[in-house]
């Protein structure tokens, strides 16, 4: 029997009641995040990365401004369904998140140190003092120097860099079975980012920490994941294992982003825009497949009708009526 992934979204879609009406933003993804897998999760801004992420920790509704459909399963339990008491005690325990700004999760009226300290002394059973020495060796570990000196910090007191290393020294620092990274590293130096992701593999590897990576970097991808979800306007439309979306990826959409996959001395914190024409907004999305209006492929069928989701032989699963199409022609590439 096959073993139950760490982490299963069945259908799951999320509504925001706005001034303009009611929005989907997430609307009907799926996917699995298996024990000890790093997931990439890719795609333009404002197509539902964080919102699905922040999903995951229903986050977004407690001021009853969304409402979610579908099931979160973690370990088989529906966090959908679960109090929120029991949702809580999920929260920075067993799921942990790093989140795109940092200054928004950390408390500015503590000490960094004691921040990292509560952490560790929520989730292990060791004295203060222990708890402490290990606070100052997470900060080491993300590459912060002089961490003796930092622990005695306030938020304020650092730089934004050294604010997300604090935060992921937070996140890390409770060993959670379930890591979500809402690009954690954008902000970062290239040394330092590097510095980060080594900590995240190494935790992955020796405490089978599955990760959800977002990202604009698919350099990043390339190197940190195993399989990648690419999302446009609240939908997955191409899912596969890293190796065959590098090399075949089939959804046009999918094949515009590794176009625009910046050069290795350009700006690699910039984001993904080369592809022509604007993410529609969630007011207005357009009927039949989304990504029609800005596809050279798109005919009278793309724009009636939505496609599925469907999976290939090799396991890739696209979501693009010409998708048997462009795997034919790209075959006869190789010919
Ligand atoms: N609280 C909210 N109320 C209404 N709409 C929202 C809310 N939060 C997000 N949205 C909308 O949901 C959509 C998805 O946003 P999301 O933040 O998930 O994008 P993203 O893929 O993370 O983009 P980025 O790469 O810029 O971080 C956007 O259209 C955004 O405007
Ligand atoms: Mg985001």
């Amino acid at each position: 029997m096959r073993e139950q992934p760490l982490l299963e979204l069945k259908e799951l879609k999320t509504h925001f009641h706005t001034e303009r009406g009611r929005i989907t933003a997430v609307d009907g993804i799926s996917f699995t995040v298996e024990e000890g897998e790093i997931l990439g999760v890719v795609g333009e801004s404002g197509c539902g990365k964080s919102v699905t992420s922040q999903s995951i920790l229903r986050l977004l509704d407690e001021k009853r401004s969304a409402d979610y459909e579908g099931e979160i399963l973690f370990k088989g339990t529906d966090l959908l369904k679960l109090s929120d008491g029991k949702m809580r005690r999920i929260r920075g325990n067993d799921i942990a998140m790093i989140f795109q700004d940092p200054l928004s999760s950390l408390n500015p009226v503590y000490t960094i140190g004691y921040q990292i300290a509560e952490s560790i002394l929520l989730h292990q059973n060791v004295s203060k003092k222990v708890a402490y020495e290990q606070a100052v060796e997470m900060l080491k570990l993300t590459g912060i120097p002089s961490p003796e000196k930092r622990v005695k910090e306030y938020p304020h007191q650092l730089s934004g860099g050294m604010q997300q290393r604090v935060m992921i020294a937070i996140a890390l620092s409770c060993q959670p079975q379930l890591l979500i990274a809402d690009e954690p590293t954008t902000a970062l130096d290239v040394t330092i980012q590097a510095q980060i992701l080594e900590l995240i593999i190494d935790l992955n590897h020796k405490q089978r920490m599955g990760v959800i990576f977002i990202t604009h970097d698919l350099g990043v991808v390339a190197e940190l994941c195993t399989r990648v979800v690419v999302m446009y306007l609240g939908q997955i439309v191409e899912e596969a294992s890293v190796d065959i979306l590098f090399e075949r990826p089939l959804h046009p959409y999918t094949k515009g982003l590794m176009k625009s996959i910046p050069q290795l001395d350009g700006d690699r914190t910039q984001k993904m825009h080369v592809i022509k024409g604007m993410v529609p907004s969630l007011n207005n999305v357009p009927s039949g497949c989304r990504f029609a209006p800005r596809c050279a492929f798109a005919d009278d069928l793309c724009r009636e009708k939505m496609p599925d989701l469907e999976l290939h032989p090799n396991g890739q699963k696209v979501r693009c009526w010409h998708a048997a199409k462009i795997a034919l022609e790209e075959e006869g590439q190789y010919v």
